[in-house]
């Protein structure tokens, strides 16, 4: 099994005091030997992967609100897809959509070996374009495709998901350059972003300061 650099290049930083954030790593039981392997090649080939702290909040947030049916949009080598097939369970559906045609081959083989291929649909392409195409509401919407697309992201998963389902969106902190002054473009996306997640009528929202920012939204 590949070797583990001393601190995952996923780790991120920049939201909560080093000293901590090693902490709340330390503490996080081990994985299986397939999501091991994606953590290491992860890091190896930076590849963005939402890690295994923030994947656990997922994992859990999945099992309270029961959720059968999620919609991945960046799904990049399935890492965060097999902690929502996880999570889902026998009879549930998690949609994995990502542009890269070699990440998805890539994340086909891991559902395998994680047994999980059987509730994964792959969708390689546009994930917008497949949002905006589905008719049956969702459960749950994660959202972690390019930031700048963040805004149009809200607009469109809004209808598809069910009431009292969750829109749940990595990234939101931005290595905490949303507090910053002079916000580049992608910045100044994730600002909109999380204004208008704070004030759509129709959500409930808070930000998980975890890694690099989790934003939850309840469907009201
Ligand atoms: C941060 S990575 C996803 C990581 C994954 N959620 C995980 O934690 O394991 C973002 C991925 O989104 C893909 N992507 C970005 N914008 C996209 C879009 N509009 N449609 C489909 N895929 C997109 C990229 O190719 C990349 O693989």
């Amino acid at each position: 099994m590949p070797k583990q650099p001393a601190v995952a290049n996923w780790r991120m930083g920049g939201i909560t005091v080093s000293e901590v954030e090693d902490y709340l790593y330390s503490m996080l039981p081990p994985r299986d030997e397939v999501l091991t392997e994606m953590e290491a090649e992860a890091s190896k080939n930076d590849v963005p992967i939402v890690g295994p702290a923030v994947a656990r909040v997922l994992y859990q947030l999945a099992l309270i609100s029961g959720a059968k049916k999620v919609f991945e949009m960046g799904s990049a080598i399935g890492y965060s897809t097999i902690w929502w097939a996880r999570a889902v369970g026998e009879g549930g559906r998690v949609i994995y959509t990502d542009g890269d045609r070699k990440r998805a081959d890539k994340a086909r083989q891991y559902f395998e070996r994680a047994g999980v291929s059987q509730c994964i649909t792959v969708r390689v392409g546009d994930a917008l374009e497949f949002l905006s195409e589905e008719k049956e509401p969702y459960d749950i919407i994660f959202n972690d495709i390019d930031k700048i697309d963040y805004p149009r992201v809200v607009r469109l998963a809004l209808p598809r998901l069910k009431s009292g389902g969750l829109f749940i969106t990595d990234n939101v902190l931005w290595s905490g350059r949303v507090a910053k002054p002079k916000p580049d473009a992608t910045t100044k996306a994730i600002l909109e972003f999380n204004k208008m997640a704070y004030e759509s009528k129709d959500l409930f929202t808070t930000i998980l300061p975890i890694r690099d920012g989790v934003a939850v939204c309840v469907k009201k």
